[in-house]
């Protein structure tokens, strides 16, 4: 949570970030550093999985070796698999066997070709490799419900049954125990294969969810749902709230141009905030009774525990210029990377609701990890991701901006009449070590910002991780021989509470606390 103080003319005050390392407003789950891999482009053949690397990168199972540290480096904690939009006409069961048994098959979600050499036995390898967990989604679209039983006990099934069997036959003794699973991807999707109505989807879910608990009762189950502010969403949690554990929304930003680019990332901050009135909406049914001698409202609500949001798929995404069927390997500049910081700060601000966060995605395909035979490379989105993971832990901490905002052209257009738009984007949080660490965006192309920062203790030092700034473009980027938009560390005494937030740049400062909070 921010709360903002705007400044409507240029020079009317100066811009400030006040805290209290003391109001402290919830904590983060860990959990929405999350990331996904998709059979998609070059994500998993090219991306998690290459056999046949000329350089020796590949492991012994066909794992890149780059690729896993860097995930291991993000400390990605969970990752969402094998889709998107692949799911719908996913079939598990050619994923697994003898790899020279398994059969290939057109894809049609990408319009590509499926080897099926890397399935459900690869990915459980491959997790537990990085160290973080897998979430897998069902196919809703041409599977059935008995093909999502029969996956969830091949992958968590301990007893003496058929597909719980067919995992030992292949070697895998130990039950995976995925706890994640999602109903199904984009039901509501025009391109979809099997596009759902709202209504048909809720009945099946409600079925789906019914079956799935019986047979493992401590998975977790995410519902399907849209962007957050449509009446799919309102819907079907309306329907389905006591089936679920999550509710997931999905949302690319985009605009072009710099401003539009970075306004289009405030769509998500309120689709966060609609989206959890729609699970308190779906979750209190209010009775009016027309019994006189009846309690006039209930207010017990319809189910005991409160759904979290699992945004699913986020990032900047423009599929005109990095369309899906042709790999989405989209080319991100600095404005790309300070349009995710911001993400990573509205999800700090809004960690209360947030149950998790899975980043759209993490190898080649709309990625900030790009390989080549040769390598890995970063790009500008790599940045603030790390910096987020390693430190904007713990607890999320309230604060007051004073700035100036945006007020041009947004994308969507709706934003610029529902959101303001601030030059400084900021959030706060306090890790378990004592460790007080402030966020800042400075978007503003042209202007840097010295600003007061009220409530830092004067002589301090602190770490200062900067991106970007005054040597940029908004539309500079990486590539594979250069990395020239990376982490910049240095120290700043804090002999007074001035900062000056460079043009076009993220900075993440940090300090350790003298006392830690009372909370
Ligand atoms: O992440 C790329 C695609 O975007 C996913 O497959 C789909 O769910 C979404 O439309
Ligand atoms: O490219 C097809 C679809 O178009 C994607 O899955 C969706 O996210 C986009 O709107």
């Amino acid at each position: 949570m921010t709360s903002l103080t705007i400044l409507s003319k240029e020079g009317e005050a100066s811009p400030s970030i006040s805290f209290n390392p003391e109001n402290t407003i919830s904590d983060i789950n860990p959990l929405i550093y999350g990331g996904f891999t998709e059979h998609m482009g070059r994500c998993i053949y090219g991306g998690l999985y290459e056999p046949e690397n000329p350089n020796g990168l590949s492991d012994e199972n066909g794992f890149r070796k780059d690729v896993i540290s860097c995930f291991k480096e993000l400390q990605v904690p969970v990752v969402r698999y094998p889709g998107g939009n692949f799911c719908a006409t996913y079939r598990w069961q050619d994923g697994i066997g003898p790899k020279d048994k398994r059969p290939t098959r057109p894809e049609l979600a990408w319009e590509g070709i499926e080897p099926n050499t890397f399935g459900t036995d690869e990915f459980m390898a491959w997790c537990k490799n990085v160290g973080t967990e897998p979430y897998l989604c069902l196919n809703m679209g041409t599977g059935t419900l008995e093909d999502a039983l029969a996956w969830l006990e091949y992958c968590n099934g301990d007893k003496d049954t058929h597909y719980a069997n067919l995992r030992r036959q292949n070697g895998h003794k130990e039950p995976y125990g995925v706890k994640y699973w999602a109903l199904g991807n984009e039901m509501w999707g025009p391109w979809q294969v099997e596009q759902h109505s709202k209504e048909d989807y809720a009945k099946k879910a409600i079925q789906w969810s019914r079956a799935l608990k019986l047979l493992d009762p401590s998975i977790v189950l995410i519902l399907c749902g849209k962007d957050g502010y449509s009446d799919w969403d309102r819907y079907t949690l309306q329907k389905c709230i006591k089936s679920i554990d999550m509710h997931s929304i999905h949302y690319y930003s985009m605009g072009k141009g710099h401003y539009t680019n970075i306004s289009s990332v405030y769509a998500a901050e309120r689709a966060i905030q609609v989206c959890s009135s729609l699970i308190d909406l779906a979750r209190c049914e209010f009775d009016l009774s027309p019994f006189p001698d009846v309690e006039l409202i209930s207010t017990k609500p319809k189910s005991a525990k409160r759904p979290t949001i699992c945004f699913d798929e986020w990032n900047v995404w423009d599929p005109e210029r990095a369309p899906g069927n042709k790999g989405a390997e989209e080319l991100y500049t600095l404005s790309d990377g300070l349009a995710v910081a911001i993400w990573l700060n509205i999800f700090i601000r809004n960690s209360k609701d947030l149950g998790m966060a899975t980043i759209a995605q993490s190898v080649n395909v709309i990625a900030p990890l790009m390989t080549t035979p040769r390598g890995v490379w970063k790009q500008t989105t790599y940045f603030p991701l790390l910096l987020f993971s390693k430190y904007m832990r713990g607890k999320s901490v309230s604060v007051h901006v004073r700035t100036e905002t945006y007020q041009g052209k947004t994308f969507p257009e709706w934003v610029q009449s529902t959101c303001a738009v601030p030059k400084l984007d900021v959030s706060a949080a306090i890790d378990d070590d004592g460790w007080m660490n402030v966020a800042v965006v400075n978007s503003d192309e042209t202007r840097s910002f010295s600003t007061q920062l009220a409530g830092i203790d004067k002589g301090i030092e602190v770490q200062v991780f900067a991106l970007g700034g005054e040597n940029f473009v908004a539309t500079d980027a990486n590539n594979e021989e250069n990395e020239k938009i990376a982490i910049r560390e240095s120290t700043w005494i804090a002999t007074g509470d001035v900062y000056t937030f460079e043009r076009l740049s993220f900075t993440l400062l940090r300090w350790k606390l003298s006392r830690s909070p009372k909370n």
